[in-house]
């Protein structure tokens, strides 16, 4: 994974404040799959007692995130595994909160993912899946970081980004019903998929 370019280091901890902001869940396990270098996790982790797993398959990024963790001097309990997310090595009914950011538009099979998020969270649990800067994220910042993100996703080969009448369709392919897909900014199509089992 390319190292995230500066200017987007900030928009973690809006991301994972909004999370915390809107499920109150600041116990238990959570999992964040294909954390990449691990920001969301840890900004997440900073805020609340979750018991960490940090979740990829690319073990140089896990390295990378293990690194970041110790540097952020987190007294949470940490997991790193390397893992795809289309076969998790969590039993079913595992975690309280799964979160995902900018992983799921390079999954090889989008709805086994999916799929297999929704088999390890648990009955009252909550999936937050997709891509995006947050609601929290200022507009100017936004507007600052709208053309670098195309352009990152161009390089990165992203052919798999799926736009909000996508994501309906692939979460009813799953056979869950129990979702919303949520907007960053109101007039723009949503670019996550909230899950609740
Ligand atoms: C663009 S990065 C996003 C990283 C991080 N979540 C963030 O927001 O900064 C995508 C990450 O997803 C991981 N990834 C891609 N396919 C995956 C899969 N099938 N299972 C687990 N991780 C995957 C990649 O290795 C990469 O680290």
């Amino acid at each position: 994974m390319p190292k995230p370019f500066q200017d987007l280091l900030p928009v973690y901890p809006l991301i994972a404040q909004q999370i915390l902001d809107d499920y109150q869940i600041s116990s238990g396990k959570c999992l964040d799959i294909g954390t990449g270098h691990g920001y969301l996790g840890i900004e997440l982790a900073r805020i609340t007692d979750m018991e960490m797993y940090f979740v990829d398959l690319d073990p140089e990024a896990l390295k990378i995130s293990q690194e970041n963790a110790v540097e952020a001097e987190l007294d949470n309990v940490l997991h790193f595994v390397g893992a795809d997310v289309c076969a998790l090595p969590f039993e079913d009914d595992f975690a309280d909160l799964i979160i995902s950011r900018g992983s799921i538009w390079f999954w090889e099979d989008q709805a086994k993912g999916v799929q297999e998020i929704y088999r390890v969270l648990k009955t009252g649990g909550i999936g937050f899946i997709g891509g995006g800067l947050g609601r929290y994220t200022p507009p100017a910042m936004r507007e600052r970081l709208k053309g670098k993100r195309r352009k990152a996703r161009e390089e990165q080969g992203q052919s798999k980004f799926l736009d909000e009448s996508e994501l309906i369709d692939l979460l009813k392919k799953c056979g869950i019903s129990n979702y919303r897909i949520i907007r960053d900014v109101e007039d723009e199509p949503g670019s996550w998929m909230e899950v609740k089992k």
